[in-house]
């Protein structure tokens, strides 16, 4: 079977087949680019938008907002839907909320400043999407597990579950990496 392999290259045309995003995304994009923050690449972000409207998905679930960038792709997927994202870094919630609200999308972004394993302890309520995008800072298999368990009990049946470097760069499938965030 032929293989490809995703070079910054190939990433880089991904992101060109995207139409031009609005100044609020573009700006986004600049800043993490700049100061190094790790949001979804261009493209990625497209692909949440399609995947939230085929959906049909209205509730989402997030961890880990960053600065808001994947979850305004997520928000302008759904029909007026609603996000609740979890964001631990208080700088980057507050340049969220900001971000959201330049987007139009203020009042139906909820970020909670909070660590998310604690936070989905508490969180009630059903969801359509989940998308998990912090897994690289979970210190063992354990937790790994434990907030994959946490977003299953909270999505309803035909619910999409999605979750960003589940394939850890193709470390996945190299036996020798025997670390538990890979083997999980
Ligand atoms: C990869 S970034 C998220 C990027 C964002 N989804 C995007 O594409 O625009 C991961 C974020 O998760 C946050 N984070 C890491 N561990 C967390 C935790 N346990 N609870 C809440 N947020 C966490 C980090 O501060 C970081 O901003």
């Amino acid at each position: 079977m032929r293989t490809v392999e995703v070079t910054g290259e190939l990433q880089e045309y991904l992101n060109r087949l995207v139409p031009p995003r609005d100044p609020v995304l573009a700006r986004m994009e600049d800043e993490a680019e700049r100061e190094g923050i790790p949001i979804v690449e261009t493209h990625e972000g497209a692909l949440l938008y399609l995947l939230v409207r085929i959906a049909g998905a209205k509730r989402l679930l997030e961890l880990g907002a960053a600065i808001g960038y994947s979850g305004i792709w997520l928000l302008r997927g759904t029909e007026g839907g609603s996000l609740t994202t979890y964001e631990v870094d208080h700088k980057r919630a507050e340049r969220a909320r900001a971000n959201f609200s330049e987007a139009g999308l203020g009042k139906q972004a909820m970020v909670l400043e909070e660590d998310a394993v604690n936070g989905l302890q508490k969180l009630e309520g059903k969801f359509d999407v989940c998308f998990i995008d912090l897994l690289n800072s979970f210190p063992s298999e354990d937790v790994t597990r434990q907030v994959f368990d946490l977003c299953m009990e909270r999505l309803d049946a035909g619910a999409l579950l999605m979750a960003d470097n589940a394939l850890r760069q193709g470390e996945v499938v190299r036996p020798k990496n025997q670390q538990a965030r890979v083997k999980d």
